[in-house]
């Protein structure tokens, strides 16, 4: 084990979570400090929200670009849920930092190094705001696909919103990203699966995303789909 320690450089490969090589090599810069669009655009939106009421979860945070614009503005509770453990050690140990400075009161964000699904499975808090970025394309059975879809309908409260991203199966996997094979997901399936029953939709975003990555100059194009839900019927 020591010695495994001693050698991070020796791991490979993308991981469970799809990301891992990003992680290893970039740390808190892969995805850096920006929260997402649909984040920044729920902020304008609802710049009146009361947020020191509000529970937040994210599911595949990440290192955390967005829980932390929650929990910056005092959320009762935030939890991220984080499957790739240099992503979750990233996050902590801005956590801990933060927590050091006095900028964070401790336990103000909980930490959860698992995969979404089984989160999900043992889970019975519902939250006033789920925050779902960039983790629904990770998933590419159908059966497990769904399972996430419908467990994630369950946990946001009345009245509670779901921000999402995700890429999508409009263009094939770019060759420097090839274990984006194989994506399932699309619009209609969320526009479907969000919709119209019980929820509203207070907004939509099917821009491409073209960009880099950071360690590779090349620029690639993804179908991606950016949405805010509000669920309006009684969850319990
Ligand atoms: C595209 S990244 C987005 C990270 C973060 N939400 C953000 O916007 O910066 C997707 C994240 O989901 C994580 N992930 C992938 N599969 C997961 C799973 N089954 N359960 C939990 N997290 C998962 C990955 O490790 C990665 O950190």
């Amino acid at each position: 084990m020591q010695e495994v320690l001693a050698h991070p450089q020796k791991g490979s490969g993308e991981g469970i979570g799809l990301y891992r090589n990003g992680y290893r090599s970039h740390g808190l810069d892969f995805w850096g400090l920006k929260p997402g669009s649909e984040v920044v655009h729920f902020f304008n939106q609802m710049a009146s929200l009361p947020w020191t009421e509000f529970s937040v979860l994210e599911l595949g945070a990440g290192t955390g670009k967005n829980i932390m614009e929650f929990v910056r503005r005092d959320v009762k509770r935030a939890i991220a849920v984080e499957i790739d453990s240099l992503a979750m050690a990233t996050l902590l140990d801005v956590t801990v930092k933060l927590e050091e400075s006095g900028l964070l009161p401790e336990g103000r964000i909980a930490l959860v190094k698992d995969d979404a699904l089984s989160f999900l499975k043992h889970n019975r808090e519902q939250f006033d705001i789920v925050v779902c970025y960039g983790l629904l394309h990770v998933f590419k059975e159908e059966s497990v696909l769904h399972q996430v879809i419908d467990a994630i309908r369950q946990i946001v409260l009345k009245s509670g919103y779901l921000i999402m991203q995700s890429l999508t199966d409009k263009y094939p996997a770019p060759d420097i990203q090839p274990e984006l094979k194989g994506v399932i997901m699309n619009p209609e399936r969320i526009k479907t699966l969000f919709g119209p029953e019980n929820w509203s939709l207070l907004h939509w975003d099917e821009t491409d995303i073209v960009h880099s990555h950071a360690g590779s100059e090349e620029n690639h194009r993804h179908g991606s789909v950016r949405a805010i839900f509000k669920h309006c019927s009684a969850s319990k």
